[in-house]
């Protein structure tokens, strides 16, 4: 055989391989609550959300940060937040922060393995410099935003428009509603894929955070709900499960959906004062409380053994990247913080994780979760949890409830602790009974401690003025 034949040969059977990689669509659903998904709570409406759910496997215990930034910092780099300066608080406009560029994105990896790599949705991971932005991270498109949150129908945040197609600003989205219009992104990106390659779709919603905006025809979808707020989040919802559904449409109609895996997850716990909803969990969005850090998640799809509809093992929020690319066929990098889960999940084995680090925030003001570890059943908490400590029932009175104002404790007391196990609602605080499991979980934090790069989390930067920039927010100011 001539060196042309064997180039030949080697070339077919890496097409080969590459062909049977799966697709893989990976969805963030923006500050969703663990009680705001049909497969857990009646009330909800989410029928496509639900099908994949129930069809697929349903974690039971997929932790993630308590806020925005720091989750999607573990999805895409598999690094805890608190190893790059991540993990206080969102990005706010303007700050002169990206994640490390020294980080490989989970993008990046699976272009290796030969996949075409899109994002449709939220960035919030920095933008101040265009190194920082998604198609210099992996994605081979970017049709989104980059900032937290912003106006579901004009697109604009704080007043500036924040919406993108690859590098040029998109103008001309104005009035449609973003649930409809990332969805179509992403059908149209479907019906377009060359299906000799493997496809991978970040869709990143903007669904459900705030503002709470719908188009009436999903808030009507709830008349028994008495609350408005409630009855418009629920409607957000249901926007969002109408665009999982046609996200699967479009993969059916293609004939990709066969050998499609599906990672659906929350990116933190509901925002309990924007209407979203945890119980039975104790606390919410911005709190290291399960009710902060559990993500309402399920896997669909190719490559799944479905042997059982829920999996209990650990997972955090650093292990989808690996995990993903192992999926992929591909091999985890060993020195990230994430484990490949991918052969425990598939084939409903013990997950190999065992300890996870909650936060590890040192910055002056503790705005959320300061300082929290589990390790094995137990967790501990020290110093100030986040802004809501209670158990709260989806709203449904003509009011909205008043709830309490966040007290702010410096430092790491008091210590709190829980057996999540027997416990997963944290009502029995055991640490006055067993201190020798407090000083082993302490000893372990601090281990993980020694660790932490301080948080990057400078004042706004002028230089970003969108002004500077035809009234778009834009990079180029650091
Ligand atoms: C990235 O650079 C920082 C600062 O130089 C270094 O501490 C860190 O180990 C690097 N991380 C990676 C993944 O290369
Ligand atoms: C917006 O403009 C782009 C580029 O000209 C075009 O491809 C797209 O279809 C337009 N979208 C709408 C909603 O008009
Ligand atoms: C889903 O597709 C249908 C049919 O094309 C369309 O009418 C609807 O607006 C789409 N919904 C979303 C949320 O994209
Ligand atoms: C909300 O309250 C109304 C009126 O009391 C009741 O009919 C309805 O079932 C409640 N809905 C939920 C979701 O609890």
């Amino acid at each position: 055989m001539g060196l042309q034949q064997i180039l030949a040969l080697f070339l077919f059977f890496l097409s080969l391989s590459s062909a049977q990689r799966p697709n893989i669509v990976f969805i963030v659903a923006d500050d969703l609550g663990w009680n705001d998904v049909g497969f857990r709570n009646p009330d909800m409406k989410t029928p496509n959300i639900d099908k994949l759910a129930t069809e697929g496997i349903i974690f039971e215990n997929a932790y993630v940060q308590p806020l925005c930034s720091p989750s999607r910092t573990a999805f895409m780099s598999g690094m805890y937040p608190f190893h790059a300066g991540m993990q206080h608080m969102a990005l706010n406009h303007g700050q002169n922060v990206c994640v490390p560029l020294n980080y490989t994105f989970l993008p990046q990896e699976l272009k290796k393995l030969g996949y075409a790599t899109h994002i449709i949705g939220k960035w919030h991971l920095g933008f101040c410099k265009w190194e920082c932005t998604p198609t210099y991270r992996g994605f081979d498109t970017f049709f989104g935003y980059y900032n937290a949150a912003e106006d579901y129908f004009t697109h604009t945040a704080g007043g500036y428009l924040d919406f993108r197609d690859n590098k040029l600003p998109a103008r001309n989205y104005s009035g449609e509603y973003s649930a409809f219009t990332f969805a179509q992104r992403a059908v149209d990106i479907i019906h377009r894929h060359d299906v000799s390659q493997p496809l991978f779709m970040y869709l990143p919603y903007q669904s459900v955070h705030a503002p709470i905006e719908v188009p009436k025809k999903y808030e009507d979808m709830y008349p028994n709900v008495m609350n408005e707020g409630r009855r418009k989040y629920s409607g957000m919802v249901s926007a969002l499960d109408e665009a999982v559904g046609n996200v699967t449409q479009a993969l059916k109609d293609r004939g990709l959906f066969e050998n499609t895996l599906i990672l659906f997850t929350a990116d933190n716990g509901g925002h309990i004062q924007a209407y979203s909803n945890n119980w039975p969990l104790r606390g919410g969005k911005f709190t290291i409380w399960e009710g902060g850090t559990k993500g309402a998640s399920f896997m669909y799809g190719a490559g799944l053994q479905k042997t059982r509809t829920r999996y209990d093992g650990m997972i955090h929020a650093v292990d989808w990247k690996p995990t993903l690319v192992s999926a992929a066929g591909g091999t985890p990098e060993p020195t990230i913080d994430g484990m490949s889960l991918w052969n425990s999940i598939r084939n409903g084995l013990p997950s190999p994780r065992t300890e996870f680090i909650y936060n590890i925030d040192y910055f002056e003001i503790p705005m959320e979760g300061h300082a929290g570890i589990r390790v094995g059943d137990y967790k501990l908490i020290l110093g100030y949890p986040g802004e809501l400590d209670g158990w709260y029932r989806p709203m449904n009175g003509t009011q909205d409830d008043i709830y309490e104002e966040p007290v702010y404790i410096k430092g790491d007391e008091p210590v709190q602790l829980f057996n999540i196990r027997e416990d997963p609602t944290e009502h029995n605080d055991l640490a006055q009974k067993t201190p020798d499991m407090v000083a082993k979980l302490r000893a372990r934090f601090e281990e993980y401690k020694k660790t932490m790069v301080p948080a990057n989390y400078p004042n706004p930067d002028p230089a970003s003025d969108p002004r500077k920039y035809g009234g778009v927010w834009s990079p180029g100011w650091c």
